[in-house]
């Protein structure tokens, strides 16, 4: 029978360890239902002790995701794991993930502790966390930078105390592939008791050596790899998630293990992760960047118009790349649209539908053509909204190359009706400008991009700006054929999140 290698997503911990990244619990949770939809076989949901709101969306996650295990992390202490366990009580699937330090370097510096003392605290941890779960993984932080000896006294200790799993993370990554196969080759000969746990690898990028890495452990006998979507994560990332599936599938030949993974949800998985972070995906991105189907040299297309194995190992439907396919227009109903949105993977409760449907009538009175993508784009806008605490009403705005920039905003801030106007050094800035008069809030403009969603000029314009409010930052988005609109309702989406996190918005 074909070894299963199973895929642990750790995208909304490590993932969420990305710089720049900051999500709410609404945000994780619909990630967590889209890698649900992809089916992994782990979901890392979060680091419950980190922060109330940490701890909130893995408890979140646990109540309402089910089909893969859900994990927890926690460092190697008491506190660390009481506080996953509780996050994970609803969950059906529950695991808690506990680690130390085990390298020389981490142990002197960081922790303080001898090797005894770290094995001790190993010991302990997963001991406490199997009184919670039957579920339990080890890591050894830095593992692939620490004695052998220590490493295999200390897996082998974890294993007896009850660990299920037990993860060999090249934490700063370091290693090169010979050298992480060895270890990983070494681990599976010396310590005794490995075939009573999963084996699992967690590669992280520094070196851009993270897949790489990960590939080779699988041909070693590993049966978990740990990734994130889009290859998110600590300082350079992790491993990505889809050039580790898409390479297991394409060179399945040279692998021979199977997964798990729904393939076709990869695409609109990592575009979603992608949109809810603000992080945008290098066009050269294998497997899922912009360019990973576009051929553009003469010799290229022609040989590809002849036979398209000639330049594509894999097939863009194979990730589930949406065709720009022109499918409603204003005339089409809601019975058209709600069965464009199941064609397309989307189960909408009632009221969402409504919502959508509404959203979509006004796009579509705009724009004559209405494509999947900026269907998608409506639908995962509205998925992540909170209940708006401001609603700006309206706003107008001039300026020209002669003028300076004028804007007035009106806004409802929880049912009060506040207008104020600004001047700035162009539109954006003194709308920008007005916004913040008038809800009073002083926030930093730290980031701010435009891409279109579709071609075309009457296209939809997603604007993404990045606002810091007292050292926080907070990621809004807007969408709009018009981009100044889009810009508006950005920055308002950003503000509110700066009101939820205050304990100041108000539910609708
Ligand atoms: O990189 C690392 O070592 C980790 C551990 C917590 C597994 O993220
Ligand atoms: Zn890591």
């Amino acid at each position: 029978m074909t070894r299963k290698v199973e895929i642990f997503d750790t995208t909304l911990r490590d993932g969420e360890q990305t710089p720049g990244i900051s999500l709410n619990a609404k945000e994780k949770l619909e990630i967590a239902k889209q890698l649900e939809k992809l089916s992994v076989d782990v979901i890392e949901a979060g680091f419950p002790i980190a922060s109330n709101g940490d701890f909130s969306a893995v408890k979140a996650i646990a109540e309402e995701v089910r089909g893969p295990i859900i994990a927890g992390l926690a460092r190697a202490t008491s506190k660390d794991i009481d506080r996953a366990a509780e996050a994970l009580k609803p969950a059906e699937r529950p695991r808690i993930h506990t680690f130390i330090a085990s390298s020389p370097i981490h142990m002197k510096y960081k922790l303080k502790m001898t090797e005894d003392e770290v094995l001790e605290a190993a010991v302990a941890a997963v001991k406490r966390a199997k009184s919670y779960v039957e579920d339990v993984e080890f890591s050894a932080e830095d593992a692939s930078r620490s004695d052998i000896e220590f490493l295999c006294r200390l897996y082998s200790e974890a294993i007896k105390a009850g660990a299920t799993v037990i993860n060999i993370p090249d934490t700063v990554g370091y290693a090169t592939p010979r050298e992480f196969a060895n270890l990983v080759t070494t681990l599976m000969e010396r310590v005794p008791e490995i075939d009573k746990a999963k084996v699992s690898v967690h590669c992280h990028d520094d070196l851009g050596m993270a897949v790489a890495n990960s590939l080779e452990a699988v041909l070693c006998g590993v049966t978990q790899i740990e990734c994130a979507v889009n290859g998110l994560g600590e300082r350079a990332g992790n491993a990505a998630l889809e050039e580790i599936v898409m390479a297991l599938n394409t060179r399945k030949d040279f692998y021979k293990v199977e997964h798990s993974i729904n393939t076709r949800q990869i695409y609109r998985t990592s575009k979603l992760v992608s949109t809810i972070t603000g992080i945008a995906i290098q066009p050269n991105k294998a497997v899922v960047g912009a360019n990973a189907f576009a051929h553009e040299a003469g010799i290229h297309q022609h040989g590809v118009l002849a036979e398209k194995s000639t330049y594509e190992i894999m097939t863009p439907e194979s990730i589930g790349l949406a065709t720009n396919t022109l499918v409603l227009g204003k005339h089409s109903g809601r019975h058209a649209f709600a069965e464009r949105l199941k064609e397309l993977g989307y189960e909408l409760p009632q009221d969402e539908l409504d919502k959508a449907f509404e959203r979509f009538k006004e796009l579509a009175d705009k724009k004559k053509e209405v494509t999947d993508l900026d269907i998608e784009a409506i639908v995962e806008d509205q998925a992540v909204k909170l209940p708006q605490s401001i609603e700006v009403e309206c706003f107008q705005v001039s300026t020209g190359n002669k003028a300076m920039a004028t804007a007035s905003v009106r806004v409802n801030i929880n049912g009060e009706i506040v207008e104020e106007a600004a001047t700035g050094s162009g539109p954006i800035d003194a709308l920008y400008r007005a916004l913040e008069r008038a809800c009073n809030i002083d926030c930093k403009l730290v980031d701010y991009s435009i891409k279109s969603v579709t071609g075309g000029k009457d296209a939809l314009g997603e604007v993404t700006v990045k606002v810091d409010k007292d050292g926080k930052i907070f990621l809004g988005r807007g969408l709009s054929t018009d981009i100044i609109e889009a810009s508006v309702m950005a920055y308002a989406n950003a503000m509110n999140k700066t009101l939820w996190n205050n304990g100041n918005g108000k539910s609708s």
